[in-house]
């Protein structure tokens, strides 16, 4: 046998690690790395809401990897090593830190319904919550003490993945503006990677228009996971849209999973 050539592992074989709602972590080929697998499955309102979108998974591995990647390049720490394949991209093992971090520039979704402000109405300076991650409890919104309580992370820790949330918000505001788009809010999430004795914390899971509220700069119309959660239709078109403007998708690729057009006349 040559050890030298990379083993190939047939998709059946491979070792789950851990199946989500949207995503699926396969064992990775070299230990400390894991696959992560887009999913076309979408869900809303912790799973109560569920439909499965032929090529959502496609789009959100392309846009989640540029992001990542263009985050990676300014030196912000992630998990992200490359993407593989339509469906899979490969990252760094990390020990993921039980909370949703939501940022939000405009307000909008279940801010704008707790506190009475009207959606679309630009916040004195952003926000940055914290969710526990509880699918059981449906992810309430948690303070710095219920952190710090509970052990979910360290004081030190908050103040690294704020650092990151503010870094990452910023960053995004402005890409995203270059293609006409308003970063209304987003969720992201952080992991523990330890390299040798020392840990980080990493930007880690996806950063795709299902975590984002996205909304055209002209129309406000909606570019993201809203679409599937209000019942507006058109989620393919949308996220192929924030694709192309990336400049991710040529023009004339056609969104996944649309199947061939009959064309009359
Ligand atoms: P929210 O307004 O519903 O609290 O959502 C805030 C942001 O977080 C929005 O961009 C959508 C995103 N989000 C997720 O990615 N996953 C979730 O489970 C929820 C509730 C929101
Ligand atoms: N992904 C979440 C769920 O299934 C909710 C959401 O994104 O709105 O519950």
């Amino acid at each position: 046998m040559d050890f030298n050539k990379p083993r190939y592992t047939p998709m059946s074989r491979r070792r789950r690690i851990y199946e989500g709602k949207a995503k699926v972590l396969y064992e990775g080929p070299e230990p400390g790395t894991l696959i992560q697998h887009f999913k076309d499955d979408a869900t809303a309102f912790n799973a109560k809401k569920h439909e499965v979108i032929e090529g959502k998974g496609v789009l959100n591995n392309r846009i989640s990897e540029y992001l990542f990647q263009r985050l990676n390049d300014i030196g912000v720490p992630t998990h992200f090593i490359r993407r593989l394949n339509m469906r899979e991209q490969l990252i760094r093992e990390v020990e993921i830190i039980p909370l949703s971090v939501a940022v939000r520039n405009v307000a909008a979704g279940s801010l704008a319904k707790r506190l009475g402000i009207e959606e679309g109405t630009q916040l004195p300076r952003s926000i940055i919550e914290f969710y526990y991650k509880n699918d059981q409890l449906s992810h309430p919104m948690v303070s710095e003490e219920h952190i710090t309580a509970f052990g979910w992370a360290t004081p030190q820790e908050i103040d690294d993945i704020m650092a990151l949330a503010i870094r990452v918000n910023d960053f995004l505001c402005g890409l995203f503006l270059g293609v006409g788009i308003r970063l209304v809010d987003f969720k992201m999430e952080c992991g523990r990677l330890w390299e040798n004795d020392l840990m980080r914390v990493v930007v880690a899971d996806e950063i795709s228009p299902d975590s984002c509220r996205l909304w055209d700069i002209k129309s406000n119309d909606k570019l993201d996971k809203d679409r599937f959660r209000r019942d507006l239709g058109g989620l393919l078109e949308a996220y192929t849209d924030v694709a192309k403007r990336l400049g991710i998708m040529s023009e004339n690729e056609r969104p996944q999973g649309t199947g061939p057009v009959l064309v009359k006349g």
